[in-house]
């Protein structure tokens, strides 16, 4: 029987209890013992509940019980979160964890950490809630260089724009839905301002290129700025617009980004709507790969932790390579990225748009006056700034033409 531990009856920690009790019998075939939970960490005492009798209030318990063999980490945020996993590494547990924030800022020296005590530090519940993500790229495509990572990897965002792009309603109006419905935070700027979707892409691109890239140094921008106007041009453009986390490599260069895009009916993402993340990966070899699914919510997200719990145990004595070094990656600069853009300007001057940017194709929405849209051929992010300053942009969508 392996003994285990949980850090947080969130959401996520009861979500977690819950797969186990519910799907005991499977999981122990799989896992090859029983998989017990002993103990449950929270601030919180939870009275009349059963988990009750298995709460503590102070780590070290856990950390000082030699029966516990696997710690999973589902409290959210960097700390105390990484103390109490660098307790239990450094006493021999393998840790499992669902805290993209954690792993984007601490995950090569935890898997280093790991390594060292032949144990095991996973994250799959990291990105894209129960979609598999971190082992395909992991273990599945070892025989592929990737070449491409673009998701929809933050499930109230695209929650928030489908219902504006289908509904016609306001920002403001479908974030205070989402708020109700239970789908965005209370503060929710994570989300909304792409930081969420921003640690995910540089925890994919880590992980794809085996170096770190640092999420700070990722160009990002949220969907604050996108209005009822932008989704009425994206539609007679026959684009949607969707935040993504965006990486590819470039000869020698690994270029990334979080930011809104405007595509198209033949993009992968196209047809990824409401809480739901996907995920497209290039391979030199394998191609065009996609993954789609439950990004967050409780029992998904519970669904890739609880998998993870089964790998550790599964490999007990056995440390799972995970190739991500603390050697930094040098991102390419995002003023070298070449893709088309679609800008709304102030105005009726086409003739000057036309000087400043060259060939574009002019959009007119019939209802929004005092303004025109246009789409640009191919050009540098820093060719699109210098055309920008000369004339008075009201807003800016860059254009993904990923196919699959
Ligand atoms: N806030 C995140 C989302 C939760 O909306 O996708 C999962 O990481």
């Amino acid at each position: 029987m392996a003994k285990i531990a949980v850090l947080g009856y969130g959401t996520v920690g009861s979500g977690v209890v819950e797969v186990l009790e519910t799907n005991a019998a499977s999981i122990t075939k799989k896992a090859g013992e029983a998989v017990e939970v002993k103990y449950v960490l929270d601030l919180r005492d939870f009275p009349g509940d059963p988990i009750q009798e298995k709460i503590v209030h102070d780590v070290d318990i856990i950390i000082n019980d030699p029966e516990v063999s696997v710690v999973v980490e589902v409290m959210g945020g960097v700390e105390p979160a990484c103390t109490f996993v660098k307790k239990a590494l450094e006493a021999g547990k393998s840790v499992c964890t669902s805290n993209k924030a954690l792993v984007a800022a601490h995950g090569p020296e935890l898997i280093a950490m790991a390594k060292e005590k032949n144990i095991n530090f996973m994250f799959e519940a990291s990105v894209g809630g129960g979609i598999p993500i971190i082992r395909p790229l992991n273990q599945c495509l070892t025989a592929d260089e990737v070449t491409q990572v673009t998701g929809i990897l933050n499930g109230t965002t695209n929650y928030i724009l489908t219902k504006m792009s289908k509904e016609g309603c306001s920002y403001d109006e479908t974030l205070k839905e989402a708020q109700a419905l239970g789908y965005a935070e209370r503060n929710p700027e994570a989300d909304v301002e792409g930081h969420d979707a921003c640690r995910k892409i540089a925890i994919l691109t880590s992980l794809y290129t085996g170096k770190t890239v640092k999420f700070e140094e990722i160009t990002t921008e949220g969907i604050t700025k996108i209005s009822t106007a932008d989704f009425k041009y994206a539609e007679k453009l026959g684009c949607v617009v969707k935040l993504l986390g965006t990486s590819r490599r470039d000869g020698d260069k690994v270029y990334a980004m979080t930011a809104p895009f405007m595509i198209n009916a033949s993009h992968p993402l196209y047809n990824v709507n409401d809480v739901i993340n996907g995920v497209y990966v290039n391979g030199n070899m394998v191609g065009s790969l996609m993954f789609i699914g439950a990004g967050a919510g409780k029992l998904p997200t519970a669904s890739a932790v609880v998998a993870d719990i089964v790998d550790c145990v599964k490999h007990s004595g056995t440390n799972v390579a995970t190739i991500w070094s603390s050697e930094k990656l040098e991102l390419g600069a995002t003023d070298d990225e070449v893709r088309s853009f679609f800008v709304r300007v102030k105005g009726d001057d086409e003739a000057a748009a036309k000087a400043a940017f060259g060939n574009i194709e002019v959009v007119k929405v019939e209802g929004i006056d005092g303004e025109f849209g246009f789409v640009t051929a191919e050009m540098s992010e820093k060719a699109y700034k210098e055309a920008a300053a000369k004339v008075e942009v009201i807003n800016m969508i860059r254009l993904d033409k990923t196919v699959l």
